[in-house]
């Protein structure tokens, strides 16, 4: 016989290169531990729908598991000409169990197979990757704690703009990874309904129990359209502009390290544990998990980019060309993970240089804007007015090459009169920063009283599991 399923239509075999293209058991093999799962709901709502019999489900349930261990003992043969993993665990069954083994493909097509299989395996995915967002936040958080009152320089246009404190800056992506949680979190709420049952495209006409099936895999119902269940990949698109935006947080993040640990800025020092050397230059240290970190991000947008474009021509219902949408997700849920780990090595590992970081935060005139509203303040100034004021002082201290705190109280008075020496009160980085409290502000108050707040929050989070 030409092939195992559907040898009876078939007399040749296929050609070299119709396999090759074809298969896909080197890519869908990772859905082996769902695909068991699926099959063993499906056999047994098929016996309790009396469509067959309790012994045969019985054999076909304790064939699968047989299947189950030997590949999680990596002693199972997945074989190229069986193509997919759907049909390596069919055809092993039927070594296994004999003749009942062609029973539980009844009223199912590998088509809603497939379609359950990658939605249990991207739910998994999502639940994985919020674990490992919450040992992220969880990492930051710490770190924020203990440098709530770090002052470090902050940036705009990556210009010195105003002093923030170090714990500020980690809170940032805190809060960032959150939102990703929560992206995360409402792709799995509308991915997390059953195709299984929907056959090939138009249902079954034997009287099977969708619902059940859904229950059995933690499903929250089946699936209401069954040309739907076999045609969509949104639940991977998703998915993967969630891990794309998340990815993008990240890459930002590594780029930062990247800078800071560079020679020409040392706000940080990574240790040899995230960093490696070079062959031939012995004094470097370079960020290399950070570089990558940067880099996986186009593998998850490339992934989500790849996914699209197989999808925006194909017809209802399902093509064979979204046989393609799981290496590329596979590759890219796989790059997000690392990225997100690795992140999390680096904020346990790094240490800011608080010297160094408090002297960069004064420079670039850093303070510029406490003076400008002192002036508001204390002279009631309207704010553009003082803006030119503190303008004219600046340009003044950089003639004399000298910091505002340093510039000399009579200088300031020669461009504006009224000003005493209470504002050498507001000019230094402590005094700035401690002065922002504004809610979300950066003051070191402040810092520490979110950074709890999320402490509390992800302990609370991790008791309820
Ligand atoms: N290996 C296939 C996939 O990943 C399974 C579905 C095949 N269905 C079919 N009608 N050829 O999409």
């Amino acid at each position: 016989m030409s092939n195992k399923m559907w040898g009876g239509r078939f007399s040749e075999r296929p050609d070299e290169i119709m396999e090759e293209i074809n298969v896909s058991i080197d890519v869908d093999r990772h859905l082996f531990a769902q695909d068991i799962a699926a099959s063993k709901a499906h056999a047994a709502m098929l016996a309790s729908q009396g469509i067959i019999t309790a012994s045969d489900a019985k054999n076909i349930g304790k064939g699968l598991d047989t299947i189950l261990s030997e590949i999680g003992k990596g002693g199972f043969a997945f074989k190229r000409a069986l193509e997919d993993i759907h049909m390596n665990v069919e055809s092993r069954l039927s070594e296994l169990i004999g003749p009942a083994a062609g029973r539980l493909h009844t009223a199912r097509s590998r088509n809603d197979q497939v379609a359950t299989d990658f939605r249990l395996f991207v739910r998994d995915v999502i639940d994985e990757t919020d674990a490992a967002l919450a040992a992220f936040q969880a990492a930051l958080v710490e770190r924020a704690l203990e440098h709530a009152g770090t002052v470090m320089p902050g940036f705009t246009h990556l210009q010195t703009a105003q002093p923030v404190t170090f714990g500020h800056h980690l809170l940032a992506y805190v809060e960032m990874a959150a939102r990703d949680r929560g992206r995360f979190q409402d792709a799995r709420k509308r991915l997390n309904e059953s195709p299984l049952g929907a056959a090939a495209l138009a249902g079954t006409s034997f009287p099977i129990d969708r619902h059940a099936t859904a229950k059995a895999l933690a499903f929250d119902r089946p699936m209401a359209n069954s040309l739907d269940a076999v045609s969509d990949r949104d639940f991977v698109l998703e998915t993967l502009s969630a891990a794309s935006i998340c990815a993008v947080h990240m890459s930002r993040f590594a780029e930062e390290i990247v800078i800071w640990t560079s020679p020409l800025v040392g706000l940080i020092r990574l240790s040899d544990k995230f960093t490696t050397g070079s062959s031939i230059m012995p004094q470097k240290r370079n960020p290399d998990a950070a570089e990558l970190v940067r880099a996986k991000t186009g593998r998850v947008i490339g992934a989500l980019n790849g996914l699209l474009i197989v999808m925006k021509g194909l017809p209802l219902a399902y093509q064979k060309d979204m046989q393609e949408d799981k290496q590329g997700a596979m590759e890219g849920f796989a790059a997000l993970s690392l990225a997100v780990r690795a992140m999390t090595g680096m904020v346990r590992d790094l240490v800011p240089d608080a010297a160094k970081m408090k002297l960069a935060a004064g420079e670039g005139y850093a303070t510029a804007t406490d003076l400008a509203d002192w002036l508001v303040r204390t002279l009631k100034m309207p704010f553009r007015e003082a803006h030119h004021v503190t303008g004219r002082i600046v340009a003044r201290a950089a003639e004399g090459g000298v910091a505002l705190h340093d510039l000399p109280l009579a200088d300031m008075q020669a461009i504006e009169p009224k000003i005493t020496k209470d504002v050498l009160g507001v000019l230094s980085v402590e005094s700035s920063v401690k002065s922002r409290t504004s809610f979300g502000g950066t003051a070191p108050k402040n810092v520490a009283a979110q950074a709890k707040a999320w402490a509390k929050r992800l302990e609370k989070e991790r008791k309820l599991g």
